[in-house]
């Protein structure tokens, strides 16, 4: 996988802080917070992970999860609470990875990323996800029916669960 050594260095760290980014920070991102955060505590490393999301697009900032999401998350047993933000040029002194949902998210990033440091901090949701082969990005359910939403929860269940595994 890309950024192995990274992500190795990573591992031996107590404490790891991760940004998940997408758009608008009301789907996806706060979706794979939420997923993340119950994977968390379920393996009882809540001290050793602290999670945050943000998005590229601050018109959301202060709202809940779209509502779509919400439901469609709570029915798999995640509580999604997280209050929109924007991303801050100060995330990425503060996080450690940060997990871009598409290509776009990614190359926004990367643009903005101060230092080479920085840059190496920022990740593809995508390239811990396994089980789905023929997708090379989050795809936006915002424009989607149910569908969408059940498959985003289904792709980031996938990279949560890896992206556990890798850095645990
Ligand atoms: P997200 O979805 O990036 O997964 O939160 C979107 C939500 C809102 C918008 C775009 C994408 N929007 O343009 O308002």
């Amino acid at each position: 996988m890309e950024k192995e050594s990274y992500l190795d260095k990573l591992r031996g760290k107590d404490k790891i802080r991760i940004l998940f980014v997408c758009l608008g920070n009301i789907c996806r991102s706060p979706a794979a917070h939420g997923i993340m955060d119950k994977f968390v505590k379920e393996t009882g490393e809540e001290n050793r992970f602290e999670l945050d999301s943000a998005g590229l697009y601050g018109g959301h900032a202060g709202e809940l999860p779209d509502h779509r999401m919400r439901v469609h998350a709570r029915r798999r047993g995640y509580e999604l609470t997280h209050r929109s933000r924007p991303v801050k040029m100060s995330d990425f002194d503060d996080f450690d990875l940060i997990v871009a949902m598409d290509n776009s998210n990614y190359d926004r990033l990367r643009g903005f990323a101060p230092t080479l440091e920085a840059e190496e901090k920022i990740v593809r949701m995508i390239d811990f996800v396994k089980g789905f082969p023929g997708y090379d990005y989050v795809p936006d359910p915002y424009y989607e029916g149910a569908e969408g939403f059940e498959l985003v929860l289904d792709l980031l269940e996938d990279g949560c669960r890896n992206m556990l595994e890798t850095l645990a």
